[in-house]
């Protein structure tokens, strides 16, 4: 059996939590990822019959029942997993009756994964019945993203056009734009399900003052969906109280979706 301290997936995910934690983006425990990973990979690291303890979710994600997951622990700091994940870190299979996690690796001071399980494992369902390649669900606190939020409506086709128009990479990045939730209590299966609503359309959402989920087939896929969103707010919110003298018009995003060939809302651009 491999060290699974070696193991790619532990790496990236000690990579991914570090530069997070630099971003400013995962102040204290803020932040959670959880990462579908194959069992033929876990299996070279762990022995899956090995099941160290169960921890009930308290919802039902039957189907995704036998699939693994190497996710953030509740209360844990970002800055902390690269020096210890096995503390930091879980590796969870979910049980036969789909509400029971199976412990394989983790949670070692006998904590367990993050309180926004729930969003996460409803919405990698909802990413999966729209594209099966999507393995990573991630939440951060991104500073202007968050900012942005006090200051400008809280409307899917406001928000995502505002981004849009900030900056010429946001139509290629996220053509299908940011679905935007209202400020809802955290951690709740309530708003775990809202959230995997939107993730039907959207692989970014915002978390009304609080922060924003990004989903893809690789940690690199939902970072850079974020560090977009956030590199276009901080853009914004350095230039909104300034006057606007330029600005790319829809005419233009509309060339711009056309030029590289994405499939975009429409229905976000008035042209
Ligand atoms: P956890 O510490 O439970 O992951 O929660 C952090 C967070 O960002 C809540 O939304
Ligand atoms: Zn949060």
């Amino acid at each position: 059996m491999k060290n699974i301290l070696e193991a790619p997936f532990v790496e990236e995910m000690k990579k991914i939590t570090a530069n997070m934690y630099r971003q400013g983006w995962d102040e204290r425990n803020g932040g959670n990822i959880s990462y579908m990973l194959d069992e033929k990979d876990v299996a070279e690291y762990l022995d899956l019959n090995n099941v160290i303890r169960t921890i009930p979710s308290g919802f039902d994600a039957t189907e995704l029942t036998g699939r693994i997951f190497i996710v953030t622990g509740t209360g844990k700091y970002f800055k902390n997993v690269q020096d210890d994940p096995e503390n930091n870190l879980g590796i969870i299979r979910v049980a036969k009756d789909g509400t029971t996690m199976e412990l394989l690796w983790g949670y070692s001071d006998g904590g367990r994964f993050t309180s926004e399980l729930p969003a996460h494992l409803m919405s990698h369902m909802a990413r999966l019945s729209v594209d099966p390649e999507n393995r990573i669900i991630m939440h951060c606190h991104p500073t202007y993203t968050l900012a942005m939020n006090y200051v400008h409506e809280l409307d899917e086709k406001k928000l995502t056009h505002t981004l849009w128009e900030t900056c010429t990479e946001c139509m290629v990045v996220f053509p299908d734009g940011i679905g935007v939730l209202p400020w809802m209590l955290c951690g709740t299966n309530e708003i775990g399900e809202a959230t995997a609503e939107k993730m039907k359309e959207f692989r970014l959402v915002v978390w009304g003052l609080h922060g924003i989920y990004g989903a893809g087939k690789d940690i690199d896929e939902a970072f850079g969906l974020i560090e977009t969103v956030e590199k276009a707010a901080q853009l914004y919110m350095i230039s909104a109280h300034l006057p606007r003298i330029n600005t790319i018009s829809d005419k233009e995003l509309q060339i711009i979706a056309e030029g590289f060939g994405v499939k975009y809302r429409k229905d976000f651009l008035d042209l």
